[in-house]
């Protein structure tokens, strides 16, 4: 991207308007390029190129290869201030892209069905912007781009990588597209608003034998019905009623034949929750229920439970000025919107300092599109609204 200088030093709403106006072109561009040229987490090395070598255009000093592919970029305002964290991540899915769209994705099986193309493009607009406003902010804003969110463990790595020091990170914020929302709106959510997302196996131990002579074999697969219905009680009878909570079974895979009760059965699923109590009754509840039946029909039942991303908690104070700059920069257009169970693993930096996600609408007129979706198609007008949105809130913050 170019760079101009802003006049107006004292009027940010029309200051960042017309920066974004300015670049929204350019930011269009490079976003169909991301858009063209998938990666899957930890291969993002060509959208970390783009990346790099924006922030270079711009003179922003950054630092790449953290967590493998991620850059980290810094800009300094005039004065000294806190550490504001902005993140976007960068990684796309294993989906092939349906929309026959021009700037369709060139690499088969891989899409930016999850709009992280919209992510980074975005964070790559509020740089350009606030490395125009830079002499006015009081503090330093470090952007944060990082690899593998979907299920991989991109921000665990840049964490373990030391991306919350030098300089130390003070408060985060983070976005996501919500085709749910029209595109011109944003939302928030309060508190726990994303899962902490959890993962399970059980193998259900029998024995083997030969399908007409059931009372020779301990029979796993009836053993294993019989636990994917009293898996259903976690929810409705352990877990309080105002803890939301799900839990799934996603896979079970046994046998081989028609004539052969198999000696064991696999079950895989997962369990989401916004709070820690939540978490560990469904935990204990679980291993409960698999000691249980292994009493009761003879079976033996291992059980590993992994627990993945914490829940995303937003802060209360982070949330409100990041409302009130939305509002400020551009209209009565957030709104409150409901938790939802998804996992996010910008959940683990919220877990270290006060942070906030903001939804930035990016449903089309007439579509009803849903994340992860091979037909996915954003409006890419989301990206204006997130550079003007996340620019704004940064210079409140910190100012
Ligand atoms: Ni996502």
């Amino acid at each position: 991207m170019s760079s101009a200088t802003l006049p107006l030093a004292n009027d940010p709403a029309t200051a960042i308007r017309a920066e974004t106006a300015r670049i929204e072109p350019e930011l269009i561009e490079i976003r169909r390029d991301i858009h063209a040229h998938p990666e899957i987490g930890f291969e993002e090395v060509r959208t970390a190129g783009v990346v790099s070598r924006e922030l270079e255009r711009l003179g922003i000093a950054h630092r790449t290869g953290i967590a493998g592919t991620g850059v980290v970029g810094l800009i300094e305002g005039g004065r000294p201030g806190p550490v504001l964290a902005i993140r976007a991540d960068m990684d796309a899915l294993p989906i092939q892209e349906q929309t026959g769209l021009p700037f369709a994705s060139r690499h088969p099986g891989m899409m930016h069905a999850c709009g992280h193309d919209i992510h980074t493009t975005t964070l790559l607009g509020v740089a350009a912007v606030l490395k125009q406003l830079a002499p006015q902010l009081a503090g330093t804003v470090k952007l944060v781009f990082q690899p593998a969110e979907e299920g991989l463990g991109g921000m665990a790595r840049m964490i373990r990588e030391g991306v919350m020091d030098g300089p130390k990170i003070d408060m985060a914020l983070t976005l996501h597209n919500h085709p749910d929302i029209p595109v011109g709106r944003f939302g928030f959510a309060r508190g726990p608003s994303l899962a902490a997302s959890d993962k399970f196996e059980i193998v259900v131990h029998g024995k083997s034998g030969h399908a007409a002579f059931p009372q020779y074999a301990v029979d796993p697969i009836v053993a294993a019905a019989q636990l994917v219905g009293m898996l259903q009680t976690v929810v409705s009878r352990e877990v309080k009623p105002v803890h939301p909570a799900v839990v799934t079974v996603a896979a079970i895979h046994a046998g081989t034949a028609h004539n052969i009760i198999p000696d064991s059965c696999l079950l895989r699923g997962t369990v989401r929750t916004l709070h820690g109590e939540a978490q560990d009754v469904a935990e204990a509840a679980m291993r409960r229920l698999c000691d249980g039946i292994g009493a009761t029909m003879r079976v033996r039942c291992e059980m590993t439970y992994e627990r993945g991303v914490p829940a995303l908690v937003n802060d209360d104070a982070v949330l409100e000025r990041v409302v009130q700059a939305v509002q400020s920069q551009c209209g009565d257009v957030i709104g409150e919107v409901e938790a939802i169970m998804g996992g996010e693993d910008f959940a683990l930096m919220a877990n270290l300092v006060p942070s906030f996600q903001l939804k930035v609408g990016s449903g089309q007129p007439g579509r009803s599109d849903d994340l992860h979706n091979s037909d996915y198609q954003p409006d890419e007008a989301c990206i204006a609204m997130g550079v003007q949105a996340l620019s704004r809130a940064a210079v409140d913050i910190l100012s």
